[in-house]
């Protein structure tokens, strides 16, 4: 039996206007551009203004712009999911109430926590659908409005994070030279204490006590994770290179998370590659979490090449993290 391959045939994404650039950080907590354009390579990040909207609102956007330009029916998509960690509510799931806005209502949807590396997993678990032979449409969205989990009084986290969406369907791939050749995902629940949100899950709902101690924010232990971030995200990047067969100059893409441009910086080095063969946004966006992915590949579309070598990897809270290997479907168009 010949084995289905999955792969990425379009892609859209979709970010709110307004940017909050580190100069207006600087007047809000005690930092500076300077500071964090060294440490961080971030200059300014979108953030999601209007009261009521949340990230179902952005990742709807993004999976209406890509059906638009896939030319894709609603009633074609047979399952959407949806990466978050900042779901409209707690329940239902996001990934519900953009199908809803969106028109889809033939298929079935569902939410993928994995912080940063819920497009990964979520890119994974598509394919697995793919692969299986039942399903022949799927729709992948990361959307996050990180900014209702940010404490603009922190100085340590709020200049990291922005809010975003991307979105890309999976479909079977028509030849079997391109798509998702492989994969590798990792979670240790051991990384909670560096980076987590303290309150308003079920072990401590909100209360408020919590409100008043600002426990419903991002809590991040910076250094700590900055360490893990980078062994691990080499660590599965050079697994994918090893396994496949892939030397340094056969990359045409790595496209990592966009936490911090040093951590970005640090895995290339490891894996042997220039930073022209990097996809690097982070000074625009900042870190979008599931989102930072299908952003990049957005924003890179119209450079790639069908067989393009490309590498996705992603770190992120729980610990999870993770790489994918995959050839590239479709030659880049000009329609954005
Ligand atoms: O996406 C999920 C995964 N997350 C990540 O991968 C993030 C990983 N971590 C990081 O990217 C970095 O650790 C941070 C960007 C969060 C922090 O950078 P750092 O170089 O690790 O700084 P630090 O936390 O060690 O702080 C260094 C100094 C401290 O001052 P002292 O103690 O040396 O006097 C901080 O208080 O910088 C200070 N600092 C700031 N100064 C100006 C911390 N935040 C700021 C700030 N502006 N915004």
């Amino acid at each position: 039996m010949t084995k289905i391959k999955a792969a990425i045939t379009g892609v859209e994404a979709y970010f709110p206007e307004y940017a909050l650039t580190n100069e207006e950080l600087s007047q809000m907590v005690d930092t500076s551009d300077e500071w964090i354009t060294t440490r961080v390579g971030i200059k300014e990040r979108r953030i999601l203004r209007e009261r009521g909207k949340g990230s179902s609102y952005l990742g709807s956007i993004a999976v209406e712009k890509l059906l638009k330009k896939t030319k894709t029916s609603p009633s074609e998509v047979e399952l959407l999911i949806c990466a978050t960690v900042t779901p409209d509510m707690q329940f239902p799931a996001a990934a519900n109430i953009i199908s809803e806005k969106t028109g889809i209502k033939n298929g079935f949807s569902f939410d993928i926590n994995a912080a940063c590396s819920g497009f990964l997993y979520a890119l994974a678990t598509a394919a697995s659908f793919i692969e299986s032979g039942n399903y022949k449409k799927i729709i992948v969205v990361g959307a996050e409005k990180m900014s209702s989990i940010t404490d603009y009084t922190d100085r340590a986290t709020c200049p990291l994070f922005g809010d975003a969406a991307g979105a890309v369907m999976i479909e079977p791939s028509a030849n079997k030279d391109v798509g998702i050749f492989d994969y590798k995902l990792e979670s240790d629940g051991d990384g909670v204490k560096h980076l987590h949100m303290k309150a308003g899950g079920s072990a401590k709902p909100a209360s408020h006590e919590t409100v008043d101690a600002r426990e419903h924010f991002i809590y991040q232990e910076g250094q700590a994770v900055f360490k893990f971030a980078v062994s691990r995200m080499a660590d599965a990047s050079l697994e994918m290179m090893d396994k496949n067969d892939i030397k340094p100059e056969d990359l045409a893409w790595l496209v990592p998370h966009q936490a911090n441009l040093r951590i970005i910086e640090a895995v290339a080095r490891r894996m042997g590659i220039s930073k022209d063969q990097v996809m690097i946004n982070i000074h625009k966006y900042g870190n979008t979490t599931a989102a930072t992915l299908p952003l990049c590949i957005w924003e890179w579309e119209n450079k790639l090449k069908k067989g393009d070598n490309i590498i996705l990897t992603t770190f992120g809270a729980g610990f999870t993290w993770g790489a994918m290997y995959l050839k590239w479907a479709y030659n880049g168009n000009n329609t954005k």
